[in-house]
């Protein structure tokens, strides 16, 4: 059984933790221990599988789950070098995201916590990157996040555990999103972000002209539908625009947006907390060199320090939520068997809805 010393004198079992991550496109396992050690970490992407469609197809990400999920956790296990009996709890992800992928993550973690006897952690998937810089650096409460994926764009001041204050959302498209249909536009492959990027490393930003939607404006929401609308209308308008220049303009609006909300964001939490001392990002759009350099900009300005995860812990993983798991787990939360799977899960139950928001959670 594995073990530690806690303190001069006494033994103390580490807390160890499973993992299931089924929410999008990607089959994860993980183990992790409240040592912060990350024992497995397996990620299975099926981005193959939905690039010829252009975006996650649902009842293929779900079949992909269920035909995945059972051998790497098989894998994670071995990889960990544990047995089942070892774990301390089994953290599934219980939404939001796509419900068929999500159920079959959450009903295969009921089955291996009822099997074992061992507590259930229904982890909402926000609350996984919420708290990944934790896992990795340590960070204490309070701090901002910015939390920038394919399915959402947030600020929110994570005050403690289960205490999350949403201060701006996306009142239309998620910045992922932006990237993937700009990709689309410009005849990149999917997932579009990696792609963008790569083909604004040769383009000049200032060669075309793209609106900041938001910028100036008070508070810190987002709105990406009218700077996709305008890169459509550019392309059509313009045939001749090389697509390198196109993808370093987008970028580079979509890094004056950011740096223009997120320093909004800084303001309104120090508001709450004077002595905030980090900006976190995480998502997979945090893993976007261009944006990860305009925001260090603006926490060096702003007396902040920038703190992102490894791009493999940005994007969707199972050691986030086993971690997030390990959290509750320390705090003496647990979940019933019968935690509903839940395709929308606001991580601020208490935040008003964005204005003319439709469909994000
Ligand atoms: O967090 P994630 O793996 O999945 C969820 O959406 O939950 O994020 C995927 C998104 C996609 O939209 C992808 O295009 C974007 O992250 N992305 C990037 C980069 N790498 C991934 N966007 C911009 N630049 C990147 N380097
Ligand atoms: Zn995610």
């Amino acid at each position: 059984m594995p073990t530690r010393i806690a303190s001069g004198r006494r033994w103390e079992k580490i807390v160890i933790v499973l993992g299931i991550e089924t929410s999008c496109d990607e089959t994860a396992a993980a183990v992790v221990d409240d040592d912060r050690r990350i024992r497995a970490n397996i990620v299975l992407s099926q981005v193959a599988a939905h690039r010829p469609y252009g975006g996650v197809v649902p009842e293929i990400a779900a079949r992909a789950h269920v035909e995945q999920i059972d051998g790497l956790i098989r894998q994670a296990m071995t990889a960990a070098q544990l047995e089942f009996s070892d774990l301390d709890g089994v953290a599934a992800t219980a939404g939001p995201g796509l419900i068929g992928g999500v159920m079959v993550g959450l009903v295969t973690g009921k089955a291996i916590a009822a099997a074992l006897g061992k507590p259930l952690l229904a982890i909402n998937h926000l609350e996984g990157h919420a708290l990944t810089a934790r896992l990795t650096d340590n960070l204490a409460f309070p701090y901002l996040l910015l939390l920038i994926s394919g399915g959402h764009c947030q600020l929110v001041l994570i005050e403690g555990l289960g205490r999350y204050r949403r201060l701006g959302t996306t009142i239309d498209d998620a910045v992922g999103e932006a990237f993937d249909k700009t990709a689309k536009l410009l005849g990149l492959h999917y997932p579009g972000g990696p792609a963008v990027q790569a083909a604004a490393q040769g383009g000049d930003p200032g060669a075309v002209k793209l609106p900041r939607p938001m910028a100036g404006r008070p508070g810190c929401d987002f709105s990406f539908s009218g700077l996709k609308t305008a890169v459509r209308r550019l392309l059509a308008n313009e045939p001749g625009l090389r697509a390198e220049d196109v993808a370093a303009g987008f970028q580079q609006a979509v890094g004056d947006v950011m740096v223009d909300r997120a320093g909004n964001a800084i303001t309104m939490a120090q508001a709450y907390y004077p002595g905030l001392a980090h900006l976190v990002i995480a998502g997979g759009v945090a893993a976007n060199l261009h944006l990860r350099q305009r925001l260090a900009v603006l926490c060096q300005e702003r007396g902040l320090q920038l703190t992102a995860p490894p791009t493999g812990l940005c994007t969707d993983n199972g050691a986030m939520i086993a971690w997030a798991g390990v959290e509750r787990l320390r705090a003496g939360l647990h979940d019933p068997l019968d935690a509903p799977a839940r395709a929308r899960w606001p991580l601020d139950p208490d935040a008003k809805p964005a204005p003319f928001a439709g469909k994000k959670a």
